[in-house]
C-alpha cells in the first residue's frame, strides 16, 4: 500500500469523486443563471475509467471512503452502477452529496447498490427563498427526495446549508427547527470563494460566529463533547440534545491541518485541495496506456505537493481556475 501522504504529515483517505460538472439547479453561490460551458463528453471519464481509478485508490492508495459529488451526481446515468462496483471492492464506505432532485426515483436503487450515506444541500425550506437561491422552483422535489432516502434506509441524513446575506440569512433557526422535527442532521457551511462568477466577498460572507449568534437567539447551543478529528463541522447540542447542529467555519477557522481529502474531477484530474492551483492529469496518462502502478505513482506525487492551507485570508489568495461544480464538493 502506498499512502497518499503529504509533506505536512497528512494522509488522504477520503476520496471525493466528481461524476459530472452539470447540474439541474443554479445556486447563486455556485453558478451563473445561464449555467456553464460543460465538459465535453470525450473529456469526461467513462464509467469504466472512473471505477478503474477508484479501484486503484482503494486497493493501492489506502482510500477508505469514496464520496460521489458533482455538479449533481444524480444526473450521471451510470451512478448506480458506479456505486455498486465501488461498494463491491469491499472495505470502503460510499456516500453521495446531492441536491436530491430525482432522488425519489433512485434512493432505493442506490441503497441496494450499497450506498452508505447521503448529504443533501438545502438552503431554505421556504418555497420562494429556495427558488431565489437555486433559481429553480423545486423545493417540493427535494423534500420528496429526502423522504425517499430515509424510507430506503439511507439515514441518518445530513443537510448542508449555505447562508447568503439578504437572501436566507434570516432563516437559520427556521431551517434548524425544520430539520430537527424531521430527524435530519443540519450543518451550516461558510460560503467559500468557489463560484464561477467570482461573486464571493469576505465582507458579505455570513461567518460561523454570525451563524452561531443567529441560532442562539432561538436555541441553546452547547459544544458536543465528541472529538472533532478530521470532520470539519464544529458540533453543538441543541437545547441539551439529542439533536445537534454543525457549523463549518471553512474560511474563518480553517481545518486544513486535519484534512484527509483528495479529489478526482469528472475529467480525470487529481486535485489535492479544493483550492489547489494545479491538477494532475490521470485521464491523459490512462488513455495513453499507463499501468495501474504508474497511475498510483502519479497520484502519490500529486498529493505530496499539497499546500498546508487554503490561504483564503491572505492578500495573495487566488481563487482556483475551476468552480466548485467542476471540482466536486
Ligand atoms: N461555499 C460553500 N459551500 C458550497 N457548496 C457549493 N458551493 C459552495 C460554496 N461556494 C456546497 C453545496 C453542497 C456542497 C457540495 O457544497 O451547497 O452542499
Ligand atoms: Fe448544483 Fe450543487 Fe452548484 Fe447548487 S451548489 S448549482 S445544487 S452543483
Amino acid at each position: 500500500m502506498l499512502p497518499l501522504a503529504d509533506d505536512y504529515g497528512r494522509v488522504a483517505t477520503d476520496l471525493r469523486v466528481s461524476l459530472t460538472d452539470r447540474c439541474n439547479l443554479r445556486c447563486s453561490y455556485c453558478m451563473p443563471a445561464e449555467g456553464l460551458d460543460w465538459l465535453p463528453d470525450d473529456q469526461t471519464l467513462t464509467d469504466d475509467e472512473v471505477v478503474r481509478l477508484i479501484t486503484i485508490a482503494v486497493r493501492r492508495l489506502g482510500v477508505q471512503e469514496v464520496r460521489f459529488t458533482g455538479g449533481e451526481p444524480l444526473v450521471r446515468r451510470g451512478l448506480v452502477d458506479i456505486v455498486r462496483r465501488t461498494h463491491a471492492l469491499g472495505g470502503v464506505e460510499t456516500s453521495l452529496t446531492t441536491n436530491a432532485l430525482g432522488l425519489q426515483r433512485n434512493a432505493q436503487a442506490l441503497r441496494d447498490a450499497g450506498l452508505d450515506r447521503i448529504n443533501v444541500s438545502l438552503d431554505s425550506v421556504r418555497r420562494e427563498t429556495f427558488h431565489e437561491v437555486t433559481r429553480r422552483d423545486r423545493l417540493d422535489d427535494v423534500i420528496a427526495g429526502l423522504e425517499a432516502a430515509r424510507a430506503a434506509g439511507l439515514g441518518p441524513l445530513k443537510l448542508n446549508a449555505v447562508l447568503l446575506r439578504g437572501l436566507n440569512d434570516d432563516q437559520a433557526p427556521e431551517l434548524l427547527a425544520w430539520a430537527i422535527e424531521r430527524g435530519y442532521d443540519l450543518r451550516f457551511i461558510e460560503q467559500m470563494p468557489l463560484d464561477a462568477q467570482h461573486g464571493w466577498s469576505r465582507t458579505e460572507m455570513i461567518t460561523a460566529d454570525e451563524i452561531f449568534d443567529a441560532l442562539s437567539a432561538e436555541f441553546t447551543l452547547t459544544p458536543h463533547g465528541a472529538p472533532r478529528g478530521s470532520a470539519p463541522a464544529e458540533l453543538f447540542d441543541v437545547d441539551g440534545g439529542p439533536a445537534t447542529v454543525g457549523i463549518i467555519a471553512s474560511v474563518t477557522r480553517p481545518f486544513c491541518g486535519d484534512c484527509d481529502r483528495v479529489r478526482l474531477t469528472a475529467d480525470g484530474q487529481v486535485r489535492n485541495c479544493l483550492f489547489a492551483r494545479d491538477e494532475s492529469d490521470l485521464r491523459g496518462a490512462m488513455r495513453a496506456g499507463a499501468s495501474d502502478e504508474e497511475l498510483a505513482q502519479r497520484w502519490v506525487t500529486a498529493m505530496a505537493g499539497k499546500l498546508p492551507g487554503h490561504g483564503i485570508d491572505d492578500p495573495s489568495f487566488l481563487q482556483p481556475d475551476r468552480p466548485m461544480s467542476a471540482i466536486g464538493g
